[in-house]
């Protein structure tokens, strides 16, 4: 279903590792819609190969490393994406998360310091380091969106979620910060989504993911939302019908952050002697 709500704009996709990644189904929607798009991912992800079938099956879109926690590969990044594009583009999404902790199986109270260094900087301040890289080149367009994917972790305790969690924070405060500065200059809108668990590489690695992803499912009034889904809901973040939306973390989880308990939860609960 392919409405041209991206026809004539330009963007950048962190992120997109293999099929499951949820920057590789952006990265086709947002094609199917009509945007021109340079992919980028860590170097080391480079080697998986994946990233090249999706370039092929997108139009040859140009590949282009980077390590999103060096301001040099972003610097190159955009530069390149400007020569490729003949000038400024419209958006960016920002698909990225690592913590070497949860990786490791470091517990929250046991934190090593410089895992928990790299966990902000790989999954929070490259954010900062690619807004601002983008902002000093003048890379934007005016009304240009960018997204960054998040977790409700953020807001509330998933013990099994880390350090991740005090990322995501971070990076959700800099998409309030730095979506002021970049919208009183060049008008460029800056906002987090916060999705629902998915089945992807990065989410796996969490602990004990298959039974929360069956919670979360249980908790939200529609169900966990896939990733496809939420490549749909950038694609609309991405469009020109959201012009005026900045500075916003936006929950797109079926109703999970909003629901205390649901019926389903409750009788889980039930004594089995009394019904
Ligand atoms: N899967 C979930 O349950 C879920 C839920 C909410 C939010 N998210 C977020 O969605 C985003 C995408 O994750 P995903 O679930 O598609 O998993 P994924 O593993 O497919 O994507 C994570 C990406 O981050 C990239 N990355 C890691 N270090 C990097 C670096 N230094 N520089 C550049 N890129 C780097 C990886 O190569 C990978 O492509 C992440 O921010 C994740 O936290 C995921």
């Amino acid at each position: 279903m392919a409405n041209d709500l991206l026809k004539g704009k330009k963007g950048i996709i962190f992120g997109a590792l293999n099929d499951l990644s949820i920057a590789w189904k952006v990265a086709r929607r947002a094609y199917e819609e009509g945007a021109e798009i340079v992919l980028t991912n860590a170097p080391i992800a480079m080697r998986m190969g994946a990233i090249n079938d999706l370039a092929a099956s997108i139009g040859n879109a140009p590949v282009i490393p980077a390590d999103a926690t060096k301001v040099e590969d972003l610097e190159n990044l955009v530069a390149r994406s400007m020569e490729h594009f003949g000038g400024k583009f419209d958006f960016v999404l920002h698909s990225i998360g690592m913590s070497p902790n949860v990786r490791k199986k470091k517990q929250y109270t046991d934190l090593k310091y410089e895992w928990y260094n790299q966990t902000l900087d790989v999954s929070g301040i490259s954010l900062h380091k690619t807004l601002h890289v983008c902002m000093k080149q003048d890379a934007l367009n005016e009304w240009g969106s960018v997204i960054a994917l998040t977790y409700i972790a953020a807001q509330r305790i998933f013990p099994d979620y880390n350090d991740m969690a005090d990322a995501k924070s971070l990076l959700e405060s800099v998409t309030r910060s730095f979506g002021y500065h970049y919208g009183i200059k060049n008008k460029v809108r800056i906002n987090t989504i916060s999705q629902s668990p998915t089945v992807t590489t990065a989410g796996t690695g969490i602990k004990g993911f298959n039974e929360f992803i069956n919670f979360s499912e249980s908790m939200s009034p529609l169900g966990n939302a896939s990733a496809m889904d939420c490549a749909n809901y950038c694609i609309s973040m991405f469009s020109d019908l959201t012009k005026f939306v900045t500075m916003q973390n936006l929950f797109h989880d079926g109703g999970f952050s909003s629901t205390g308990v649901t019926q389903q939860v409750v009788e889980k609960f039930g004594n089995p002697e009394e019904s």
